[in-house]
């Protein structure tokens, strides 16, 4: 049997072809007749945050009400935040199996994990990543890290930092979008905690009987994703997924689960899948921006009168299973909506 080390040590080891528990049944695989070429998923300027905000806010809250994902472009970010960034998260991975393992768990609430799929132990049919997820709350001091590199620490606060900014400054034009004051959204996600994610995606030898990641939406607020130009991240819209083409320097944003319940189904939390590739390694970097976890949430009560009426009851965000059982009756029919 496969030991759960992760896919990266099953390919350094020499791999040619992938075993039975990475192998999706026919019908979790990708087919090609369903997928749309990357052109339609809209892409922003943030530029025009500064020269008509208003017609910004419009745009984006278009692009979350119809697709709940895009990109955005000329975000502010400096290109060597992002760059330090993907170098010390692929040292990290290129760390030695054995300090890799110290962090291993399937657990979810722990300071700093390292994982392969998602709970390899329930699962029959595995997803080909690894990755690396650890917790930033507003109390910087606190936060464990992992201990190497030695260049990881300075490089993920720096871009943690300016994700976060970033984050606030898309969630107070969200806020806007929705006819609301600007920080609407940020006060009913209280003393807001950031997930940082990390994902590697190394080549698979049978790139069509597997997934890098099977389709979910975001149980969090909002997502902000940084990626290499391997490509393979996908949406689906209705019966059809569309891909993402990789932007240089752009980040990727989606509308998760709590945004669409706060905003009482105007902002879509979008279904998101990711491909592999048979000869490339895909690496990208994830930022959740999530409520507090003992935040209430539930339809913005300025959102709701006669014609309007609340689509979900309100629950603490920090009970991840009820938040589940809440939502997935919702989400479904969310998309027989659209
Ligand atoms: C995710 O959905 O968490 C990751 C998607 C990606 O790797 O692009
Ligand atoms: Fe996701």
């Amino acid at each position: 049997d496969v030991l759960p080390k992760g896919v990266k040590a099953l390919m350094d080891n020499g791999l040619v072809t992938i075993p039975g528990r990475y192998i999706k049944p026919p019908s979790h695989r990708a087919v090609k007749h369903l997928i749309v070429p990357g052109v339609e998923i809209p892409v922003i300027d943030m530029a025009a945050l500064e020269s008509d905000r208003e017609k910004f806010v419009q745009t984006l809250c278009k692009a979350s009400s119809e697709w709940g994902i895009f990109q955005v472009i000329n975000h502010g970010i400096p290109v060597a935040t992002m760059q330090g960034m993907v170098h010390g998260v692929l040292e990290l991975f290129d760390l030695p199996i054995e300090e890799k393992m110290k962090y291993y768990t399937e657990e979810v609430f722990v300071p700093v994990r390292y994982c392969t799929s998602m709970t390899p132990s329930q699962e029959t049919h595995m997803e080909w990543h690894d990755h690396f997820q650890h917790y930033f709350s507003n109390r910087e001091k606190e936060h464990p890290w992992p201990e190497k590199p030695a260049c990881y620490r300075r490089l993920a606060s720096s871009y943690v930092s300016s994700v976060r900014h970033l984050s606030q400054t898309l969630m107070s034009a969200l806020s806007e979008g929705l006819g609301l004051d600007s920080n609407c959204l940020a006060k009913s996600f209280g003393d807001s905690e950031m997930i940082l994610r990390s994902n590697y995606y190394p080549p698979c030898p049978n790139p069509d009987l597997a997934l890098g990641m099977n389709g979910h939406t975001d149980s969090g607020g909002l997502t902000i994703l940084f990626e290499d130009q391997v490509g393979g991240l996908q949406a689906r819209k209705g019966d059809l997924w569309y891909d993402l083409k990789p932007i240089k320097n752009a980040f990727i944003v989606n509308i998760a689960d709590q945004l669409e319940v706060l905003s009482n189904g105007k902002y879509k939390s979008i279904e998101h899948r990711v491909l592999v590739q048979p000869d490339q390694t895909r690496l990208s970097i994830v930022a959740f921006c999530n409520p507090s976890r003992d935040a209430v949430i539930g339809p913005l009560p300025e959102l709701i009168d006669e014609q309007n009426q609340a689509e979900t009851p309100h629950y603490h965000f920090k009970d991840p299973s009820s938040i589940r059982e809440a939502l997935q009756s919702w989400i479904s029919d969310a998309w027989k909506r659209s």
